[in-house]
């Protein structure tokens, strides 16, 4: 089966791709030292491959994450980088020996009463989400202690400043947010000290973080892209064009098949024009010649390669990934990591 052959829309994956990028960060980044985000795929399948390339921790933003990892028979020391007080939930992972993320008194206390025996102290290094006060890092470390958990070091996720494009701005603000978590890791103790991400993986190659928590690089968005970072693209959503005007096509790939919080898709060379439910709509470039771009519209039943402009929403809008070798279909993995 080719890909061109899926029903539509299909979320395809390139292996080669996927390959070629988790190749150049295991080698940046290589076995412990990179934790891979699996909110990024929500993919048990995608994790085992990056089991391959060495790393031995998943980053996950929900239980169900780790909870599936582990159904799925996957072993690695997981990280729940993300606060719960959801006893049911916390309990389900327990038996797993993850680690949670913890930043106020309710959130030690839910991982102690849900049988969780080891926490990481998730630090507020500048984006307004989770993250206690640095000064208050080492009394919450305390109490964690008091209440016989174990306390492996801390986290700080600075999300603010993954997209900036401007690399010594880049470099200045990343060092500074990661002064301050070093800096609460002396007084937390433990010797894990997590953060980062896609867009700031290699100004932490000197920052003194233990461990890098990034989860876009495998697949890749457009948003990430404009980085010129030098991961791939290697996740599109096939789309079959079901109508078709003077001015502009229509294909199947909607909002409900994409994650659009940063944005519309692109279309093969085209200008996309908006996304609703079920329909992308889009035109020839109004200069074509210039970019390349196709100069003519595709007819009703020819397919479009539609390429997401936030890889980790648009994961979790699908069932299945079709893996496929320059369009031939080689594997199907579940995305089975859905849910909370
Ligand atoms: C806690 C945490 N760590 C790391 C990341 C990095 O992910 P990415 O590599 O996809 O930017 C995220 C993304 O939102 C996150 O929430």
């Amino acid at each position: 089966m080719f890909i061109d052959d899926l029903p539509t829309p299909a979320l395809i994956i390139d292996a080669g791709a996927l390959e070629a990028n988790l190749a150049t960060m295991a080698q940046a980044w290589p076995g412990s030292r990179l934790r891979p985000h699996a909110k990024a795929h929500k993919c048990s399948s995608l994790a085992r491959v990056q089991q391959r390339f060495g790393h031995t921790g998943f980053t996950c933003a929900t239980p169900r994450e780790i909870s599936g990892l582990a159904r799925a028979g996957i072993e690695a020391d997981f990280l729940l980088a993300n606060e719960s007080v959801d006893p049911a939930r916390l309990g389900a992972i327990a038996s797993t020996g993850a680690t949670v993320a913890v930043d106020s008194d309710e959130t030690v206390r839910a991982a102690a009463r849900a049988g969780i025996s080891k926490v990481l102290v998730d630090v507020f290094v500048g984006l307004p989400r989770c993250g206690v006060e640095p000064d208050d890092a080492a009394r919450l470390a305390d109490l964690a202690r008091s209440l016989h958990l174990e306390v492996r070091g801390v986290m700080g996720y600075e999300g603010h400043l993954m997209m900036l494009n401007d690399p010594a701005a880049k470099r200045e603000r990343v060092t500074l947010a990661m002064e301050t978590l070093r800096d609460c890791s002396e007084k937390v103790g433990g010797d894990i000290i997590s953060a980062g991400g896609t867009g700031t993986w290699r100004e932490h190659l000197d920052t003194g973080i233990t461990e890098l928590q990034a989860g876009s690089y495998a697949l890749m968005d457009t948003s990430y892209a404009t980085l010129g970072l030098p991961f791939h693209q290697a996740v599109h959503v096939v789309g079959t064009v079901i109508s078709r005007a003077v001015g502009w096509a229509v294909a199947d790939v909607g909002l409900k098949a994409l994650g659009m919080d940063h944005g519309n898709p692109e279309v093969d060379g085209y200008d996309v024009w908006f996304c609703s439910d079920e329909h992308v709509t889009f035109a020839v470039k109004r200069d074509p010649d210039s970019h390349g771009a196709p100069t003519f519209l595709p007819g009703v039943g020819e397919h479009v390669l539609v390429t997401p402009a936030h890889v980790d929403p648009t994961m979790s809008q699908h069932e299945r990934a079709w893996v496929h070798r320059d369009g031939l279909v080689v594997d199907e993995w579940a995305i089975d990591l859905r849910g909370w």
